[in-house]
């Protein structure tokens, strides 16, 4: 069954463009293979993600993101 979850972060530095494609280029490439589709945006220091697939894959790639050290407090919305 499909989900989706949506969380609020904030950035745990200031992210440079470089960060921002590191992350952008992870997240095409994996979310593509396994399937999770969704979106991400980024302002004023704040992630919002909606991830988008059965609970298993979205569980799992919440709790890899979480691990991140480039962003911080996250919260399920
Ligand atoms: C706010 C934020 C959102 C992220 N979203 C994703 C995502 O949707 N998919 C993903 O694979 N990695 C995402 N990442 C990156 C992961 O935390 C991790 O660095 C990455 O999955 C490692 O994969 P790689 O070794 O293939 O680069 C995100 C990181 C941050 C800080």
């Amino acid at each position: 069954m499909l989900i989706q979850l949506t969380y609020a972060s904030r950035t745990a530095a200031i992210l440079g463009p470089g960060d921002v494609k590191d992350i952008l280029q992870s997240s095409a490439r994996n979310n593509q293979s396994a399937g999770i589709t969704g979106a991400l945006c980024l302002s004023n220091g704040i992630f919002l993600q909606q991830l988008e697939r059965d609970r298993t894959a979205v569980n799992a790639l919440y709790h890899r993101i979480l691990k991140d050290s480039r962003h911080k407090d996250s919260a399920i919305l």
